[in-house]
């Protein structure tokens, strides 16, 4: 509540600010929706590039449309050389999101502009932002290991590509297979953050290039896909099954909160986890099985310790919990696995701008105001400068 007695929603928690026919989010049954279409159905059936043609043209892919799609996406997978050449020079230790977010801002220096400096947003413009995404990640996921970067191939699926681009041999099919599932799950969400912040920028009339990069930078935090990072770390911390309790009764004492545990809008485990946690534990089989047990172990002790310290609260595991196993056995280091979520959001975040786009009006909500009411103008020569007032009168 408000001074004015006006009552807050803190995070717009509830609240409804707009409508989308892209992706539907049930929380207290735990499905995800893109077009209707139950993502239980979408990740074992569909390809990420079936899933990009229904997010942006609103249909399932004919064989032909799903080929169409494939060679523009491949065709448009190049950075521009001066982009290439600026990640060669960025420091080796820089955060790979902040690599991210600079790169795909970057790209609309390269696109030419109208009388207003904005750039055609349209579907394939949301292609190629699709195409190049994973482009930059695994660019740096090598420039950063001081190893060449790799010319994309434009025969390889978007999964095969990015790990390609990344290990310099083509994946194997199990490797693509969970790529593949996790950018399907990924796609779209709904008005989560990043995505409500690509649409609030795009309501400005800015471009799809501005608003992608509003979306990247809103990622970043651990409230959102920054957990994916930060559910990396803990793996490391914990380090082995049998410290998993003792971990999270330890995280809770201190006030904290379990990474990739909980969520806004689900109030029972998210449906992507299960998908996830599928890829992750077959994976773990094919390679080493110690991130996957770790998650696993985690999971339980969160679902234990949170059911005694937090009864009344529903908290499970997210989208992030099996992204850390899945991303550890893939050979991606912990502070990569937000920027590869950009990899497959970035469809969702596309087709959202073209959405709000389409029907436009500012999104420009209020706040209530709680600082000092209206008073005088203090001159420069009676300011106290520690922000108590020295007024005339006193
Ligand atoms: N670990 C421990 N407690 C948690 C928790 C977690 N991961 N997530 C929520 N809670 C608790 C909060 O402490 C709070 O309890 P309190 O009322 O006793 O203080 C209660 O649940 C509600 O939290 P709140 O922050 O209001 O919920 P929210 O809807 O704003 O939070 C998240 C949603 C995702 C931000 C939150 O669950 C979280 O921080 N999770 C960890 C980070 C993460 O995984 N983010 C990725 C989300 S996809």
């Amino acid at each position: 509540m408000s001074t004015t007695g006006i009552v807050v929603d803190r995070g717009l928690e509830g609240v409804v600010v707009g409508s989308t026919l892209l992706s539907n989010v049930e929380g207290k049954e735990g499905r995800l929706t893109y077009r209707g279409y139950d993502i239980d159905d979408l990740a074992p059936n569909a390809c990420f590039e079936e899933v990009v043609h229904l997010l942006l043209y609103g249909r399932l892919p004919s064989a032909k449309q799903l080929d169409e799609l494939r060679k523009e996406l491949g065709a448009h997978r190049m950075l521009p050389e001066p982009l290439i050449n600026a990640m060669e020079r960025v420091p080796k230790d820089a955060w790979p999101m902040d690599v991210l977010r600079t790169i795909v801002s970057g790209l609309a220096i390269f696109v030419p502009v109208d009388a207003h400096g904005a750039h055609v947003s349209d579907v394939h413009t949301a292609i190629e932002l699709i195409a190049k995404v994973p482009t930059a990640v695994a660019m740096w996921d090598r420039i950063r290991r001081g190893l060449e970067p790799i010319e994309p191939r434009h025969d390889l699926s978007q999964a095969a590509n990015f790990l390609y681009m990344c290990r310099g041999t083509e994946p194997s099919d199990v490797a693509e297979d969970a790529m593949d599932t996790y950018l399907v799950l990924l796609a779209d969400h709904s008005f989560n953050a990043s995505t409500f912040s690509a649409r609030v920028t795009a309501s400005t009339k800015a471009d799809l290039y501005a608003a992608v990069t509003s979306a990247i930078a809103t990622l970043e935090g651990e409230a959102h896909g920054g957990a994916a990072s930060a559910v990396g770390r803990v793996l490391l911390e914990v380090g082995k099954p049998e410290r998993a309790e003792a971990y999270v009764r330890e995280v809770l004492a201190r006030g904290e909160r379990i990474m990739g545990m909980g969520h806004r809008e689900y109030k029972v485990r998210d449906p992507r986890a299960r998908h996830l946690e599928a890829v992750a534990k077959k994976l773990s089989e094919l390679h080493d099985p110690k991130w996957y047990k770790i998650a696993r172990a985690l999971e339980d002790a969160s679902n234990l310790v949170l059911r005694e310290k937090k009864p009344d609260k529903s908290i499970y595991a997210n989208v992030d919990f099996y992204t850390a196993p899945l991303f550890y056995s893939l050979g991606f280091p912990g502070d990569e696995f937000t920027p590869i979520f950009a990899c497959g959001r970035i469809a969702g975040w596309s087709a959202h701008v073209l959405e709000q786009l389409a029907d436009n009006r500012l999104i420009r909500p209020q706040a209530t105001y709680s600082g000092p009411p209206v008073h005088a103008f203090e001159p420069i020569e009676r300011r106290t400068g520690n922000g108590a007032a020295s007024h005339p009168s006193s």
